[in-house]
């Protein structure tokens, strides 16, 4: 896994690091539960590298500054802003989409028309779950956009997307646009957008971070029943 993190966000960091002291503080207090939980903040065998963006210039020169790394091959990016339910995994769904397709995929939902301001708008050829994009546009006004599905935090790219975004002026807000990339990128590759099966919430936003907290809160393992009486008790308020 390759962040791409900036100033004062070194607690992911240290997030995934492995604990030592815990761990150490664990095994000698033998709670092997817990210590198991502690070890399983990242599946096994996955190493993390992190690259600092040092001025904020944009998704597209974030996902940029991770070519080094990446190198030349097809990658995903996951804006970890949109946390999506889904089983399988929205990504697992992707990845396999990607095997058999061999081009660029865009995870896409249908949006308010009210809201395409907030979001990489794409052009679908058809009205499919899994269709060619003919266009898309970053942040239209609703009066603008070519439709409205909307592009969200999950996508898997070809590797030529690296030498569209280097050619790429600034565009919307005056930063360096993953989705000028791409729009680059569908002049000469194939691109699909796929309606995915899942719920996303908006966690960059406080009502969809409260929303997350609430639903995936309730179907807790450990915590959703009790969670859920508290809620119920919370009736009354509302
Ligand atoms: C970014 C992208 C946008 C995309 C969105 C998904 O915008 O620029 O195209 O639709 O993520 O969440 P941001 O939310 O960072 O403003």
């Amino acid at each position: 896994m390759i962040f791409v993190t900036g100033r004062n966000k070194r607690a992911i960091e240290d997030h995934f690091d492995k604990a030592y002291e815990i761990e150490n503080e664990l095994a000698a207090k033998g709670k092997p539960a817990l210590l198991d939980l502690v070890q399983s903040v990242l599946p096994r065998g996955c190493r993390c590298i992190y690259i600092r963006q040092s001025e904020p210039l944009g998704l597209g020169h974030a996902v940029l500054c991770a070519q080094p790394v990446v190198g030349d091959e097809p990658f995903a990016v996951i804006l970890a802003d949109d946390l999506v339910a889904a089983s399988p995994p929205v990504m697992a769904q992707m990845a396999a989409l990607h095997r058999r397709e061999g081009c660029t995929i865009l995870g896409v939902e249908e949006v308010p028309r009210e809201q395409t301001g907030s979001y990489g708008i794409v052009s679908p050829e058809t009205p499919d779950g899994l269709t060619r994009v003919k266009a898309i546009v970053e942040k239209p006004a609703p009066e603008d956009a070519p439709s409205t599905l909307a592009v969200i935090g999950r996508y898997v790219l070809s590797e030529r997307i690296f030498h569209h975004l280097a050619a790429c002026k600034p565009g919307r807000g005056g930063e360096i646009q993953l989705t000028d990339g791409i729009s680059a990128l569908l002049t000469e590759e194939r691109v699909l957008a796929y309606r995915f099966s899942g719920r996303r919430y908006d966690c960059g936003s406080k009502l969809g971070y409260l929303k997350a907290m609430v639903e995936l809160g309730l179907e807790h393992a450990e915590v959703g029943k009790d969670f859920a009486e508290y809620l119920r008790a919370q009736r009354p308020r509302i």
